[in-house]
């Protein structure tokens, strides 16, 4: 497996430790919503939930060179690595994966072979194709067992997915923990899994990848299958599209499935089906095919709770080629100046406004050490800036105030 840094790795590890260390914290005191105390079955279930992570980490450290991991854990604190914004709210996040794998390769439900099956309709497939945000990878392996003269490339930024996608693929049954979201009794809150043995496949491959950033060979693909995943790239539709479209060898093939509505990235890039037709003609497709399709998602026997999804699937075919570099100076967010080195960083306003709110935090944190108080920083701030004390006050609680709860509210 082509690999890039196990940053990502060692964000999930951190997440990971984060979670058991603030669960064990909230343990201690565990208050409902409303302020009281909670039941004592809910406690002992947070109990067993905070077990089943510690058993997933140790399934980490099986899983993975432990070198790697103590490489990462000598050389930075957990915190380090946390984005607060996606980690700290739920827990949601440090298994937010799972049940993907679990679905993939653990519990058989033969969910995700629905989608090879649908690519039946395309006849044999030969050459070569690049599945994006492959995940655990289920259905490339699929594609690739079905369709032995076809090379898979499957891709994913998730490096634990594609490490056990790897592993699998090598004849190898993983044992693993998993924790349902909503258990169908108190005796499944952490199951222990066997995944099942898979026959080594050699037209499988796998890279570790942001498809943000990779550069592929242009126009060196057949098909291109984008499962669940241009809703979740933080980068504009006819972006990906266009980036697509340069790896697509002419007449190549790019088959979308997913949400037709990307709304979790605000309104102004919402899309209807025909919206989504629209912006793939203009980033050089042909279509072919587009409807409104029906499947189960993400079936977990162990979950009390299921769901048929309603989604959109389009096959388009590549009828105009364009080049990289077209692409990056069509996407309007990025100046000339971050595309061409050589250019210099205009002191603009923007600019201007970022280094004063980033010179005031900086002397802000500058100033604690451990012994200073809300009172004496902000009359230290307040000279500084030949400020009010009571107006840098009230600006540095409401600051803190967010900063504790970010925190607590993890
Ligand atoms: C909604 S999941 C779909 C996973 C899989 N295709 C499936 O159907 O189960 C989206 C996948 O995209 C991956 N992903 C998100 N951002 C990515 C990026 N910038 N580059 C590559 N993969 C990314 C995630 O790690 C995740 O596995």
């Amino acid at each position: 497996m082509v690999k890039e840094p196990d940053v990502h790795l060692m964000k999930h590890y951190n997440d990971v430790v984060n979670y058991i260390d603030r669960a064990q914290k909230k343990n201690e005191n565990l208050l409902d919503f409303a302020g009281r105390a909670v039941r004592a079955e809910n406690k002992k279930r947070l109990t067993s939930k905070i077990e089943g992570v510690e058993a997933h980490l140790t399934d980490l450290e099986n899983l993975m060179n432990e070198s790697i991991i103590d490489f990462y854990s000598k050389h930075f604190k957990p915190k380090e690595l946390v984005d607060d914004n996606e980690t700290l709210h739920q827990d949601s996040f440090v298994l937010r994966y799972f049940p993907n794998i679990a679905r993939d390769w653990f519990h058989n439900t033969g969910e995700n072979q629905n989608y090879a099956e649908k690519l039946k309709e395309f006849g044999k497939l030969k050459g070569k194709c690049l599945v994006l945000g492959s995940g655990a990878s289920r259905l490339a392996y699929d594609l690739a067992e079905l369709n032995p003269e076809l090379e898979v490339v499957a891709t994913d930024l998730n490096y634990l997915a594609l490490h056990i996608a790897e592993k699998i693929n090598r004849g190898e049954q993983l044992e693993l923990h998993h924790l349902p979201r909503y258990p169908i009794s108190s005796d499944k809150i952490c199951i222990k899994l066997k995944s099942e043995k898979k026959t080594s496949l050699s037209n499988l491959h796998f890279i570790n990848c942001d498809f943000r950033e990779i550069q592929f060979q242009t126009m060196s693909f057949d098909y291109v299958l984008a499962p669940w995943f241009f809703d979740v790239i933080e980068i504009p539709l006819e972006v990906s599209l266009s980036r697509v479209n340069s790896f697509l060898k002419s007449e190549g093939k790019m088959i979308y499935w997913g949400p037709y509505s990307f709304q979790e990235y605000g309104e102004e890039v919402e899309y209807t089906p025909e919206e989504v037709s629209e912006i793939s003609l203009e980033s050089g497709f042909k279509k072919i095919d587009s409807r409104i399709d029906e499947f189960p998602y993400l079936v977990d026997p162990f979950n009390a709770q299921s769901r048929m999804e309603k989604l959109f699937w389009g096959v388009y075919e590549k009828n105009k080629h364009y080049k990289l570099e077209e692409i990056r100076r069509t996407y309007k967010k990025t100046p000339d100046w971050i595309l061409d080195h050589s250019q210099v960083i205009p002191l603009d306003q923007d600019i201007l406004n970022r280094k004063q709110v980033y010179d005031l935090y900086n002397q802000i944190y500058q100033e604690i050490d451990g012994k200073v108080t809300l009172k004496s920083l902000s009359k230290e701030i307040a000279k500084k800036l030949g400020m009010e004390p009571a107006q840098i006050k009230a600006l540095l609680e409401l600051h803190f105030e967010k900063v504790y709860q970010d925190l607590i509210s993890s």
